[in-house]
């Protein structure tokens, strides 16, 4: 499924534009990407710098093992909520770890699709308080 949700003109405004009127909800603009590569993620982590306030990351088997992704969030610095479908700690062993989750701002793992809009939501209030709005 693919939804694409388009604003009009001066809806970039909203937060500031007569908040009486509109209220004080700003837009969240969302991209999707998908890889089964590592160092092409390790390319998208980095690519966030000074481009997204947040991420959502479900980092699949190099949850597990990636270093790399680990080191890569860790320079950018960009605030990462870390998800997952299945329960991660109700699986195998080596599924019980992962080497992301300490960095992250917060883990949502066993609540199928809606992991994805719990660790959106989740991080969105992170970013809000943390910005004052
Ligand atoms: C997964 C859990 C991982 O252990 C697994 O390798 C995946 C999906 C999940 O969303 O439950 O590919 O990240």
């Amino acid at each position: 499924m693919h939804i694409a949700v388009l604003n009009g003109p001066n809806l970039n405004l909203l937060g500031e534009r007569e908040p009486e009127l509109y209220g004080r909800t700003t837009l969240v603009e969302l991209s999707w990407r998908q890889t089964n590569h590592e160092g092409e993620l390790v390319d998208a982590i980095q690519g966030l710098k000074g481009r997204a306030d947040g991420a959502v990351i479900n980092a699949a088997a190099f949850t597990h093992t990636s270093l790399a992704l680990r080191d890569a969030l860790l320079a950018v610095r960009v605030p990462f909520v870390e998800v997952h479908l299945s329960n991660i700690f109700a699986r195998e062993p080596e599924r019980r770890r992962s080497v992301l989750a300490d960095v992250a701002v917060g883990v949502v793992t066993g609540f199928g699709g809606e992991s994805y809009r719990l660790g959106l939501e989740g991080l969105v209030g992170y970013l809000a308080s943390r910005h004052g709005c």
